[in-house]
Parts: C-alpha cells; sequence; structure tokens
C-alpha cells in the first residue's frame, strides 16, 4: 500500500511530472498526498490530506522531486503523518512496514523530536542519525535500513547531496529511463505516459538516481550492479478511464473482450506449467480477497474437469500448512497485482525449500512473475479500480484452461470459453445494466444481504458478498448453498434480499426454503424460476459458468455503490495493492 514516486532529470518540471504520475499510483492509497521538491532554497515539502485528485500542487521549477500517496498504517489520517517526513537534512517517503519501529523510536525519543506517529519518520531519524557520523548518504543508508524488520520501498533525499536515494526490500520499485528524466515508482503507470523502458530493483538493492544517471549496489554485498533496460507492453490508453464515470464500470465492461485477451495464452507456457504441476507431489493454489475466491473456484475446475485434488489456502493463512511444503510441492499463486504481501511471503519461503512456484498474475512484471518458475499473464490490461472485476475473470479463464491442459482437453476448454466470452460480448448492454441497476435501486438501503450458490458458484457467492461489501459498504455474506439451514438461515426475516446463484434442483429447493421465511429472491441463473422475484439471466457456459454468474453481480454492487453515494473506485478504508501484512 501507498504509492511513491521519484523524478531527476535535466529539465525542470520534475515536481509537476510527480504530482501527475502520483495520480495514477493513488489506487494504492488515497489518505493523503505529499510532494518534497528540491529548490534554490532547499527540499520544500507540500502534503495534503485526502485524495491528490483532489488536490492542487502550486507549479515550481525542479530538476528532482519525490512524491507520496499515503494508506494509513502507523497513525492516523492527518497532515503530521503524512509523506514525505523530514528528520534534520533527510527527507524520506516510505511504502512498507517498518515492524520493530517503536523499539528505535522509543530508543531516540530524548534525541529526535517526532512529529508523527508514524514508522516512516523513525526511518529518516534512523539515516538522520548515521550521517551524523560523518559517511557518505549511501553508508548512511545501508546501515540504517539494516534496523528495519518488514517489508519497505523508500525514496531519500538529502538538503546537501543532489539526486534521489531508493532502496528496496519486499515492496516493489520499478525505474523508468527517459531521455530527459529517470523515474523510480511503485508502479509503472505513474510514468508510463514518459517511458516504457524500466529497470527493476530487486530485493536489498539500493540506486541513486542523478539528471538521467542511475547507479545501482547490492546492498549484501556493497557491490556496484548493472541493470538491464527492459520495454514494457502496456500502453498509457488503456490505464485511463475514457469515457466512462468510474474505472470500476470501465473495467466490468472491458469483460466483453477480456476473457479472450485471458484465453490467448502460449501454449508452451501453459504445458511448462501443467508439466511442473504433474511432477509435484502436492499442489497448493493461494492468493487473497478475491484471488482467492478465484483460487477456489479453479479448485473445482480441477476437481470436476481433471479428477485433480489441489489445495487452496488463503495466502494470509499458509503458515499452518508450511510444513507440507517442500521441494516437491508446486506453489500456484494468483494475484492481480503480483506484490500482495500475504503472497509473497509464501512465495520467499516457498524459494527457500526449493518449492516450484507458478503464478496466474495480471502485472507481467510484478515480482510475483519475475519470482516464478512459469508466470501466466492475465492479460487484462492495468485494473485501476480497488474492486477486482475483470482480473477476476481473467484469473479464472486460466484456472479453467488449465484443469483442461490438465486432463489433456485443452481445445475443449477452449471451445468453452470461446463460447462464454462470446455470450459475455452480447450479455453485457445497456438494457442488462438498466435492469440490474433498478434491482439495486429496489435494494439500496437493505443493510444485509445474502448471496447462495452451489459447487463452483459457491465461491462466486462468497466472491459476490466481496464485491457488494468493498463498494457499498452493505453487510452482504455469502455461503454454500446447502449450508443454510445449518445455522444462517435463522438471519432471514420478511423482505431479506437473498441472491441465488444458478437454478439446479437442490438450489431452488434452498431458494424456496429461504422465499418461505420472507426472504426476497434474486435469481442469477440460465433459466428462469417461480420462485425468483427479479430474475438476472445469464447464459449458459456449461463448467465456465462462475465466469458469467458473477458479472451481474459486479454490476450490482457498482449499482449500489453510487445509489448510496460512493466513489466505487476508492472505497474507504481500502488500497488496490495490499504490500502490508
Ligand atoms: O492484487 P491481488 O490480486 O493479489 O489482490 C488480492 C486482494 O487484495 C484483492 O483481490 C481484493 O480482495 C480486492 N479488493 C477485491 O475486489
Amino acid at each position: 500500500m501507498c504509492g511513491i514516486f521519484g523524478i531527476t532529470g535535466t529539465v525542470t518540471d520534475a515536481a509537476d511530472n510527480v504530482f501527475v504520475g502520483l495520480k495514477n499510483l493513488e489506487y494504492r492509497g488515497y489518505d493523503s498526498w505529499g510532494v518534497a521538491l528540491r529548490s534554490h532554497e532547499g527540499i520544500e515539502i507540500t502534503k495534503q490530506v485526502g485524495k491528490i485528485s483532489d488536490g492542487e500542487l502550486a507549479t515550481s521549477l525542479a530538476h528532482e522531486a519525490v512524491g507520496h500517496s499515503r494508506w494509513a498504517t502507523h497513525g492516523g489520517v492527518t497532515l503530521e503523518n503524512s509523506h514525505p517526513h523530514r528528520v534534520g537534512n533527510v527527507v524520506v517517503v516510505h511504502n512498507g512496514i517498518f515492524e520493530n519501529y517503536l523499539e528505535y523510536k522509543t530508543k531516540l525519543e530524548d534525541t529526535i523530536e517526532f512529529k508523527s506517529e508514524t514508522d516512516s519518520e523513525v526511518i529518516a531519524a534512523l539515516i538522520y542519525l548515521e550521517l551524523q557520523k560523518g559517511v557518505s548518504p549511501e553508508e548512511a543508508l545501508t546501515t540504517a535500513v539494516q534496523n528495519i524488520e518488514g517489508r519497505f520501498a523508500i525514496l531519500v533525499m538529502f538538503d546537501d547531496t543532489p539526486g534521489i536515494w531508493a532502496v528496496r526490500r519486499g515492496s516493489p520499485l520499478i525505474l523508468g529511463r527517459g531521455d530527459e528524466q529517470t523515474f523510480i515508482a511503485s508502479d509503472i503507470p505513474a510514468f508510463l505516459e514518459k517511458t516504457n523502458v524500466v529497470n527493476y530493483l530487486d530485493d536489498n538493492q539500493m540506486a541513486y538516481l542523478y539528471n538521467t544517471d542511475v547507479d545501482f549496489w547490492d546492498l549484501h554485498t556493497g557491490e556496484k550492479i548493472t541493470k538491464r533496460n527492459i520495454e514494457v507492453e502496456w500502453d498509457f490508453e488503456s490505464a485511463d478511464k475514457g469515457e466512462h464515470p468510474h474505472f470500476m464500470i470501465k473495467e466490468i465492461l472491458e469483460q466483453k473482450e477480456t476473457i479472450a485477451r485471458a484465453i490467448n495464452q502460449e501454449r508452451d507456457q501453459v504445458d511448462e506449467f501443467i508439466k511442473a504441476l504433474k511432477k509435484a507431489g502436492g499442489i497448493y493454489i493461494i492468493g487473497c480477497g478475491t484471488a482467492h475466491k478465484a483460487a477456489m473456484a479453479t479448485e473445482y475446475f480441477f476437481a470436476q474437469i481433471a479428477g485433480k485434488k489441489v489445495n487452496v489456502v488463503a495466502a494470509s493463512e499458509m503458515d499452518a500448512f508450511k510444513t507440507f511444503v517442500r521441494a516437491n510441492t508446486a506453489i500456484v499463486c494468483i494475484s492481480q497485482s503480483g506484490e500482495t504481501a500475504d503472497i509473497m511471503e509464501v512465495v520467499e519461503y516457498a524459494e527457500s525449500v526449493d518449492a516450484t512456484v507458478l503464478s496466474i498474475t495480471n502485472v507481467a512484471s510484478s515480482s510475483l512473475a519475475r519470482a516464478s518458475k512459469v508466470a501466466l499473464p492475465v492479460k487484462v490490461g492495468p485494473e485501476k479500480a480497488v474492486a477486482s472485476t475483470k482480473a477476476t475473470t481473467g484469473q479464472m479463464t486460466i484456472g479453467f484452461l488449465l484443469a483442461h491442459a490438465y486432463a489433456d482437453t485443452f481445445n475443449k476448454g477452449l471451445g468453452i470459453l470461446l463460447g462464454a466470452a462470446a455470450n459475455i460480448n452480447d450479455m453485457i448492454n445497456p438494457r442488462y445494466e438498466e435492469h440490474i441497476e433498478s434491482v439495486a435501486q429496489e435494494f439500496k438501503d437493505n443493510e444485509n444481504l445474502f448471496i447462495i450458490g452451489r459447487g463452483s458458484l459457491y465461491p462466486m457467492a462468497l466472491e459476490a458478498a466481496i464485491k457488494i461489501q468493498e463498494v457499498s459498504y452493505i453487510h452482504a455474506q455469502g455461503f454454500a448453498a446447502g449450508e443454510l439451514k445449518h445455522g444462517p438461515i435463522a438471519l432471514i426475516e420478511k423482505g431479506t434480499p437473498c441472491i441465488v446463484l444458478g437454478d439446479d434442483q437442490e438450489t431452488i429447493s434452498n431458494a424456496i426454503e429461504l422465499k418461505s421465511r420472507g426472504a426476497v429472491i434474486i435469481g442469477i441463473s440460465t433459466g428462469e424460476h417461480e420462485v425468483f422475484d427479479h430474475w438476472l439471466r445469464v447464459p449458459d457456459a456449461e463448467m465456465a459458468q462462475p465466469l458469467v454468474s458473477v458479472i451481474p453481480i459486479q454490476i450490482l454492487a457498482y449499482h449500489f455503490a453510487l445509489l448510496r453515494g460512493h466513489d466505487p473506485d476508492m472505497p474507504r478504508n481500502l488500497a488496490k495493492s495490499v504490500t502490508v501484512k
């Protein structure tokens, strides 16, 4: 969480470009923002509470600037806690968590007058105190960061030394190489308008940017290293909202094409992936939040299509299962961003025991993709809304394809997915959206909503709950259809809205049980049924049904958010990329 962005160069619009580029990192956190620029008078800092997209930065000429968009971890959403933080002549922006910061803060309280409640200010203090010993900036940084436990990325400016210093351990940092400016950011969209030529900073590496020159060091050996320039494929256009009011609806509608894009995998990559799975003594599929639900759907695909049992675990729960991860284990990581901290911790553990890391990720340049033996790209383009939509269906598309590849029925799987993609294209149209909006209108004031599904639609019931919760703040809960009568049915009262995924006989029986206790039933299925008070039709996608059934729920969640007056792109308390544990 938090976006950091720095620019050095031979031209003087660094601060303006940081301000503009930082808006493309706002999805990483939008509690407050700040920019530090180097002027003739020294380093000037501007900070504001609130979203950077609502902020203003007075134009100032500067060759160098750093900026930060915050998702609050340590300390409330206040100006004092906003970045950049200054201690003496050291200015820092920080993404990540300094887990043991209190130990140092307590020790230093007599020496340093801390102004914020953040862990980040303690990093600035540690660097400052090292500098007081008369060492160089790189020595001060190298020593100071040794004290930090946790995952982080920092950018540092010094009053008396030009240039920007960057250190990475666990949180992403990518350099962009322009003709007149060099960029360093938590994610590529910050500078994609300017350049698509990048260098990846790896863990325990440091960079020094000055004008358009960059030096890299390995923090362990202290030696200088060289980096290969890599051209990334994303174009800037696709990271833009275009004519749509929000990224969320833009990304939902893009599913008319994105399923087809996700299908388009390199066959030899898929074969290599399957080879690694077949060789493995055990398979774990991990993910967080929505990606975990895509992993659960993939578990059903493997069971139903390939007759193969795989273990699906939320990445944050993998600790208990680590003992089963050995050199012959395959860990399949599903992640839109490829930077989620809970996943990267498992990846690091897997690497330490020589297990095979495989991934399905939308960001082909991410830390996860780079750590994987085979990384299948989801190919749906940048997903900017906090609520995952097109990446989810893209991930499930690949999960489905893999299950068929495992079963040696790749072409059959391809055919089903191509059919689903064509049907989704027909399904998503303005009339369909209007119909869903009218359903949202009827239930927008309800504080509770339940969703049930059976088989591979059960994970979609859980996913539906996440989607509705995160953007509308309605208390939505998903259940396996058959589980309701074992307890949750006690929650049903007259008028409680219940979404029923599927129209198979058993699920319909469960819907009837709900209705006879007063529930209002919204059916999402291929066929209509008299128990439904409202019906959202979805095309028949055979075993790939989760892919199509989740889409009306995404649209419903979006309209709930609008009707309840919330910003669906930037819901409260959330950030797109969860890079802290
Ligand atoms: O980038 P990742 O796919 O690893 O992110 C995982 C979750 O944080 C993410 O899916 C989250 O649950 C979304 N906000 C759901 O819409």
